[in-house]
């Protein structure tokens, strides 16, 4: 057995409890796809209102809330116009206070995405800033510069935007072609200059107007983006966020972006309870994530490290170990997540010839995953997270095993990166269809018209809640369960120690070997059992998720709690892509 780092437990004060985000299992709502109140095609605040119950019965303790707010929709509201107001098209700040009510009625926690990095093109500052001069205080809320070359022809540097294209857009001064402005994702999203304090004042002003409606806490959008290096040098790299194992180059992850969340974590402080911050920031290595969460900065990180770590045993354990052991060396928690807004679904990912692939999207011209052994791997993952120590990110449908839309035609494709790099990445739409909640119904029950702003694949039927709820063996039922025991055994705040040796032939000495250095290279992975198998105790659950293609016996003494396949299939034994929790017999 191989004891590693341990995760550790902010309790903000010293006989203070637990603060509810470290163990939390918090559910990402997608607002544009989650329940449709009005018929428009389009979901609403009124239509998670009205689903809320779902997701008490779910047993999640948080939701979080994808934008929202008075947007163009460009980017599907990543670019927004008013920061401190609902869309007409989600609804009213009536109808999000009403939300937050009926959140609290059923313990709920409501978590927001903030987005400041940039804004819409459409928002009043930036209308200011075109119709500025060059030199104006309107321009320098955001990054405007003189281009380089032959009367400023050419961007002033080699930066690309994420979505694809040039990060610079040339706009017209005094009639003519004038400045550019940056733009690390749409020309419609230009970034602001946080080096303004302009800008983090306005900013403090957003924090306190949704922590005053009740807020838990903030989601917040390209988190290691805020702040650009000095003179904005060229970049070697070439940055594509969702992309390879971190975003590096001058872009990213300045050290001067961490005085930011030292100043929101007192905003934060300004407000009882547990208020909290999640950094969504692409950057390796996990020491250099660890940073966010310091003491006195944001309180989580998305691990995307395991969510990239695909179906692979080694990859898995080493994602598991490398994080906690980095996240304790600044004492805080550790998160997990599998899926988001951004990111091809995981069963679709695990369905893939190579289920550690990594794709923007898929279309119907690319390789098309193996539902039946995706789903399988899909839910034996999920097992797996809900085991693990601190806190768990779900995305909205992942409850119900939705795959990817894996052919969407290209005329109903909304996402910028699809157009920015001329359909060669199909893009995030496919994992952001509206849900299926009637299978008989029109649209699923969408929407009470029948209507969807993306069509859904006609495999949902099958995946609808009410089917689900209606089944023993249904993924909705498998995450009701592992979310009740995960309560029940306490593993959120549990320990985790490693079984080695038992699946690869007994070498017991090389396990505790192993252990000594731990954390010490990504390579422990490997070490910690050369085997496709993942067995792990948490408190008194033994978890085993198998990741190769021979199954292995349940061990004796031990009965099942929970599994991932039916148990119908074979009970002695875990089969390959699938996983069990296990407790001692009584
Ligand atoms: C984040 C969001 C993504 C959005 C981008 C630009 O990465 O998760 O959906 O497109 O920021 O705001």
């Amino acid at each position: 057995m191989t004891s590693l780092p341990t995760q550790q437990y902010p309790t903000n004060g010293p006989n203070a409890s637990v603060p509810w985000w470290a163990d939390a299992v918090i559910y990402q709502i997608y607002p544009r796809s989650f329940g449709d109140s009005d018929g428009d095609g389009m979901g609403d605040l009124p239509g998670i209102t009205a689903r809320l119950p779902y997701l008490a019965e779910l047993g999640v303790d948080a939701i979080w809330l994808s934008p929202f707010y008075v947007s163009p929709q460009v980017d599907a509201g990543y670019d927004v116009a008013n920061y401190t107001d609902v869309d007409p098209l989600f609804g009213t700040l009536e109808d999000f206070d009403d939300l937050v009510t009926a959140a609290s009625a059923a313990r709920l926690k409501v978590i927001v995405d903030l987005v400041p990095n940039h804004s819409s093109d459409l928002h009043p500052w930036f209308v200011a800033a075109l119709a500025a001069e060059p030199g104006s205080p309107e321009r320098a809320r955001y990054i405007f510069r003189d281009g380089t070359g032959p009367k400023g022809s050419e961007p002033p540097n080699n930066w690309g935007s994420v979505f694809g294209g040039s990060a610079w857009t040339r706009v017209l001064d005094y009639g003519e072609p004038g400045q550019w402005y940056l733009h690390l994702f749409d020309v419609r999203q230009p970034d602001f200059d946080w080096s303004n304090p302009e800008v983090a004042d306005f900013f403090d002003g957003v924090l306190r107007f949704w922590l005053d409606r009740g807020v838990d806490g903030f989601r917040v959008d390209v988190a290691h983006g805020l702040t650009k290096a000095d003179q904005l040098p060229n970049s070697t790299t070439n940055m594509r966020a969702f992309d390879g194992a971190g975003s590096s180059g001058p872009m990213w992850d300045q050290d001067s972006v961490h005085d930011i969340y030292r100043r929101w974590h007192r905003v934060l402080e300004e407000y009882p309870g547990d208020r909290m911050l999640v950094a969504e920031a692409w950057v390796a290595p996990l020491e250099r994530l660890a940073r966010y969460i310091r003491h006195d900065e944001m309180q989580q990180a998305f691990n995307f490290t395991f969510m990239k770590a695909g179906w692979d045993a080694a990859r898995l354990r080493a994602a598991i170990v490398d994080s906690i052991t980095a996240n304790s060396s600044v004492d805080a928690v550790t998160t997990w997540v599998l899926s988001n807004h951004d990111a091809v679904r995981h069963p679709s990912r695990f369905g893939l010839t190579d289920p550690t692939d990594w794709p923007n999207g898929i279309s119907a011209r690319d390789e098309q995953p193996n539902a039946a052994i995706g789903l399988a791997r899909g839910r034996a993952a999920s097992l797996l997270m809900l085991a693990l120590p601190g806190s768990a990110y779900l995305y909205q449908g992942e409850e119900l095993g939705l795959p990817e839309h894996t052919t969407l035609p290209a005329e109903f494709r909304q996402d910028p990166t699809f157009f920015r790099t001329n359909g060669e990445d199909a893009g995030r739409d496919g994992c952001r269809v509206p849900l299926p909640w009637i299978a008989g119904a029109p649209g699923y029950g969408f929407s009470p018209t029948g209507a969807s702003w993306l069509p859904q694949p006609p495999e949902f039927r099958n995946l609808a809640a009410d089917a689900q709820e209606r089944s023993t063996t249904s993924t909705l039922a498998l995450y009701r369960s592992a979310i009740a025991l995960r309560r029940q055994y306490g593993l959120g705040r549990g320990e985790l120690v490693w079984n080695t040796g038992e699946h690869d032939g007994g070498d017991q000495d090389g396990a505790e070997r192993d252990g000594a250095d731990a954390g010490a290279g990504t390579d422990i992975g490997t070490r910690l059992g050369a085997t496709e198998v993942i067995d792990v105790t948490n408190g008194a659950v033994r978890v085993i998720c198998n990741a190769g293609s021979t199954a292995v016996p349940v061990p004796a003494g031990t009965t099942v709690l929970v599994r991932s396949d039916p148990a119908t299939v074979a009970p002695a034994v875990v089969a390959p892509n699938a996983a069990v929790w296990l407790v001692a017999s009584a």
